[in-house]
């Protein structure tokens, strides 16, 4: 029996940055909510090949970063020293991930479908106790929508959102962003579209 759990490992084996290695503009969204510096720490959940990670590391932070998957941390730590700079980066899974440390900003794009349903409220009451007083937090995550099909290179493990689930975690932040939005998409080489919702907040008790 196969206990490959996302197909991720395979496809970043190739030297090829399959996601490339331009950051998302959500970081600068991040930067200019919590200005840089040292002191200050970001953890990315499901880091992939650790374009985001190692873009806020040259901004300043103190940046930790973890992916299911080995190819993609060996790709973020080549990525980082190729960029010249040091990011904690290391293989760990979102359902069962545990820290001791606290984070300024907690960001994860484009994962947290791969939580399994009965770890969704366990995962937020840790985003909870692993953010700073006046930290922030950015989650996206694939919603389904009837009038779309699945994409082309859905992975195995995860699992659509259903719209608007995603607001009801952390209830008591205060929003920045909160959107859901349709957008086409050409990863794997065949176009489609995907609805994701995303949402920006701060804890501020
Ligand atoms: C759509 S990619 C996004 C990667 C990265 N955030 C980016 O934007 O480039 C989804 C990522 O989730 C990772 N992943 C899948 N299952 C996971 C799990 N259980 N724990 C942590 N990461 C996981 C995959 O390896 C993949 O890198």
């Amino acid at each position: 029996m196969s206990n490959i759990r996302t197909n991720y490992e395979k496809w970043y084996e190739s030297d090829e940055f399959y996601w490339g290695t331009d950051p998302a503009d959500f970081c600068d969204e991040l930067i200019a909510l919590c200005p840089p510096s040292k002191e200050k720490k970001v953890l990315d959940i499901g880091c992939g090949e650790g374009k985001d990670a190692v873009y806020m590391a040259q901004k300043g932070y103190s940046v930790s970063a973890f992916d299911l998957t080995e190819n993609g941390i060996k790709k973020t730590l080549r990525l980082a020293k190729e960029k010249g700079v040091e990011i904690n980066e290391y293989v760990d899974d979102i359902n069962t991930f545990e820290t001791e440390e606290k984070f300024d900003i907690v960001y994860s794009t484009g994962t947290i479908q791969y939580l399994f349903e009965k770890n969704k409220k366990e995962f937020f009451e840790k985003i909870e106790r692993i953010t700073k007083k006046g930290g922030f937090v950015f989650f996206n995550v694939f919603v389904d929508k009837p009038f779309l099909e699945l994409p082309p290179d859905w992975d195995i493990e995860e699992k659509m959102w259903n719209p608007g689930e995603l607001f009801t975690y952390l209830p008591n932040w205060k929003i920045h962003r909160i959107d859901e939005v349709i957008f086409e998409d050409n990863s794997c080489g065949v176009p489609h579209y995907h609805c994701m919702d995303t949402i920006i907040c701060e804890r501020i008790i």
